[in-house]
Parts: structure tokens; C-alpha cells; sequence
């Protein structure tokens, strides 16, 4: 039993309405559940495996999902970068290991499964890349066409494959992320194509049990849940979950939801250090981490209260900063990620280093997306392999045996 709500106004709305904002002041919406009515026990959740569907009471999805068994992902002990940094108690969460390899899969199973649900025929989306690619996969898995926006020369290799390979429709726009979204809303509101977009409500609904995920594998709430941001969608609907699990009296308090973006991309930055009541955009966002270059979050009044209500806070890191994180995380603990997921744990070493957080605070970082998502980033920074003749010698010489 759930309803849609505007965040701003308060006005509610059929959960079968189509519908993406409210219509009366053009705000944000939110899947409201009457909680009172939910009666699974903590102890239920447990006897699942770990997985999105876990926690289906608590997802708006009433047939049979469109699942490729997406969610329990690992969360791995971060011991030497932790010693390194000075925080014993430093985790990672690898969303790389989602079937289309990023937590994107998490929103697109709840997402086309609502499409199914709703009755819509056709899905689409604006793309940095791995909504894309996670968006092409659900599709394919659902039997239905799905059309994607991506901003022209500005995706990484990995996702266009994808995109394409499962059988989308891929469109390059000439400009950039923010300008394609604007483009696709329009699309889907004129043609009733279904947009999974984070701007659409159910989409998050399935992102929030990162969250919930976290929570079970640490044992305990997290003190502090680092998030690359973009959109700032994955931010906001973890933030709502934990919410929710408040509200149920199955955790008793939340952790300090931490939002980390490039420097050259940081609107979000920018209105939490300057107290801002709204995020003012960047006209021209400009990052390695491609996944998260967005000048004009769309869920930016989401973000804003997760972030002040916990707590929490949110820095930018520079494309240098992002880059030795990604080769830290590679070569000291055998994760592989994409720039973009670097950047929450770059965020936590500079916090860190700034003494703006308490060295004995477990510290949940979520890395979004997997390392071969962008595999031009990685060569350009790896020196190339040495080529040789097929000889012992030759291999004894460069190994300097
Ligand atoms: N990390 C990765 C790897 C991403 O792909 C994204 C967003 C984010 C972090 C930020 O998440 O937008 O919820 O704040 N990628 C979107 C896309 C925009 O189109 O794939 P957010």
C-alpha cells in the first residue's frame, strides 16, 4: 500500500498515475508506504538472500519482477587503505559486482518492472552512461524496446558497448548530460514512453536498499554512507530507506549520508558548504569521472535534506585525486572500479586528512561501478605491456632476473 507525494507541497497521487513531478508546484516525488501496515519481521529479511528482493515489502512492485538477480554485492573490508588513512573501520560496497555492473540494476529491476506493471510499452532514458547500459539490459530482459540519450563523446567505452549490445536504441546528443535529460523528459511526457530517469520515483525505490544491504552485512548502522554524486538520485533514496527502516524500529538511528562530486562538477558541494537553500548549476560540467559529469542535479532537493538532516556533508575532489584512488583501490585491495566510485573513497581520504571526520567512525563507501565500465581510463593511466620475443632470456631480462 503506497502512494505517490510531492516533497514540496504534499500532494498525493494514484501510484498508477504516469507521472514524474508533481503536478501542482512541479517538485520532486516520493513512494509514501503506509508503514503501519507492514508486518514482516526483521527475522523474515534474514532468512532471504541478500538482494534487492530482500526487502520487497518495502518496494512498490506488486507481479512477478523483472530480476537478473541484482543487489547483494559485497562489502569488503578496506584494511590497508584503512591503515594507510588511518580509519580501522573503512568498508566499500561494490556495486561494480550488480549484473550490468553498476547499482544502477538495483533502480532499473524495480524501474521496467513498474513500466510492466504500469502497462507501458516502451522505456527510456538520459545516460552518462550506466543507466544505459543498465537500462538496455532490464529491456532486454523484459521483451521491450528502449530508446537512450547520452551526451555525444562523453560516455566510456564499456557502457556504449553495453547499450548497444543488449539491443537499445543509442542516441549521442550533442551536448551534455543535463541538456539530453531535458530532451528525453520531454519525449516520454509527449509519446508515453516510460522514463527511468532517477527523477522517476520508483527507479529509487529499488537504489535505497544499498542501504538496507549495508546495514544487514556491517551488522550495525554505518556512522557515515560516502556516495559519488551526479544526479544526486542514489544519495537521496538511500537516505529514504534508512528513513523508512527508522520509522519500522528496525535501526535507531541513521548514518551521516556524505555526497562526494568532482571538482569540476560540484553543484551540490557548493550549496552544502554555502548553506544554500537550492543548488545553483554549473553551466559546463567537466570531469574524468564521466559518470558523474552533471552540472544540474535533478534530485538535488532530495540530496540537500538527507545530507542536512543526518549530518552529513559533502565535498568535491580533483580528477587527480579521483584518479590515484581508483589505482589505490586496484593495487592495495583488488577492487576495480570506475573513476566515478573512486571518488567516494577519495572524498573520505581528504575529509580524513582535513580532520573533518572522527578517525574511528565506520565508514561505509559505496564504489558505484566496475573498473571495466571505462577501460580507456585505466590504460591511459597503466603503462603498456612489455612486448618480447617468446624466449626465456627475454622474459629473464625484463624481469630483471
Ligand atoms: N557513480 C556512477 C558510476 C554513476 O554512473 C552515477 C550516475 C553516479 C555515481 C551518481 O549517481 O546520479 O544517483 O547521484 N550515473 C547516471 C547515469 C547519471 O546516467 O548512468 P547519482
Amino acid at each position: 500500500m503506497y502512494r505517490l507525494s510531492c516533497i514540496h507541497c504534499g500532494a498525493e497521487y494514484a501510484p498508477g498515475e504516469i507521472i514524474y513531478t508533481c503536478k501542482k508546484c512541479g517538485h520532486l516525488l516520493t513512494v509514501n508506504y503506509d508503514l503501519d501496515a507492514i508486518s514482516v519481521t526483521k527475522k523474515e529479511w534474514e532468512q532471504r538472500p541478500l538482494s534487492v528482493w530482500r526487502y520487497r515489502e518495502l518496494l512498490p512492485v506488486t507481479i512477478k519482477p523483472v530480476t537478473l538477480q541484482e543487489g547483494g554485492t559485497p562489502l569488503y573490508h578496506l584494511e590497508r587503505l584503512g591503515k594507510e588513512l588511518g580509519l580501522p573501520h573503512l568498508y566499500a560496497k561494490h556495486e561494480g559486482m550488480n549484473p550490468s555492473g553498476s547499482f544502477k540494476d538495483r533502480g532499473m529491476t524495480v524501474g521496467v518492472s513498474m513500466a510492466i506493471q504500469l502497462g507501458m510499452k516502451s522505456v527510456a532514458c538520459a545516460s552518462t552512461g550506466n543507466t544505459s547500459a543498465s537500462l538496455a539490459v532490464y529491456a532486454a530482459k523484459a521483451g521491450i524496446p528502449a530508446v537512450v540519450l547520452l551526451p555525444a563523446g562523453k560516455v566510456a567505452l564499456g557502457k556504449v558497448a553495453q547499450a548497444l549490445m543488449h539491443g537499445a536504441k543509442v542516441i549521442a546528443i550533442r551536448d551534455n548530460f543535463d541538456v539530453a535529460l531535458a530532451l528525453v523528459r520531454e519525449l516520454c511526457i509527449k509519446h508515453g514512453i516510460y522514463l527511468l530517469n532517477s527523477i522517476n520515483p520508483y527507479r529509487l525505490e529499488g537504489q535505497k536498499t544499498i542501504g538496507f544491504e549495508s546495514v544487514d552485512q556491517l551488522g550495525e548502522v554505518p556512522d557515515r554512507l560516502v556516495l559519488p554524486v551526479g544526479n544526486a538520485g542514489n544519495i537521496s533514496a538511500v537516505y529514504k530507506g534508512l528513513k523508512e527502516l527508522e520509522t519500522l524500529g528496525f535501526i535507531d538511528r541513521l548514518p551521516k549520508m556524505t555526497g562526494i562530486q568532482a571538482a569540476g562538477s560540484q553543484p551540490l558541494v557548493r550549496a552544502i558548504q554555502g548553506n544554500l537553500g537550492e543548488v545553483v548549476p554549473d553551466e559546463h560540467p567537466e570531469t574524468v569521472a564521466t559518470a558523474i559529469r552533471i552540472g544540474a542535479p535533478v534530485n538535488a532537493e532530495k540530496a540537500l535534506i538527507a545530507i542536512r538532516a543526518t549530518g552529513g556533508t559533502a565535498a568535491s575532489v580533483t580528477d587527480e585525486e579521483i584518479l590515484a584512488m581508483q589505482r589505490a583501490l586496484a593495487q592495495k585491495e583488488g577492487i576495480g572500479v570506475e573513476p566515478a566510485s573512486a571518488a567516494s573513497v577519495a572524498g573520505i581520504k581528504k575529509l580524513v586528512e582535513e580532520g573533518a571526520i572522527d578517525r574511528d567512525e565506520k565508514i561505509v563507501c559505496v564504489v558505484t561501478g566496475h573498473l571495466l565500465k571505462d577501460p580507456e581510463t585505466v590504460i591511459k593511466q597503466c603503462p603498456p605491456p612489455i612486448e618480447i620475443d617468446a624466449t626465456e632470456q627475454a622474459l629473464l631480462s625484463v624481469l630483471h632476473l
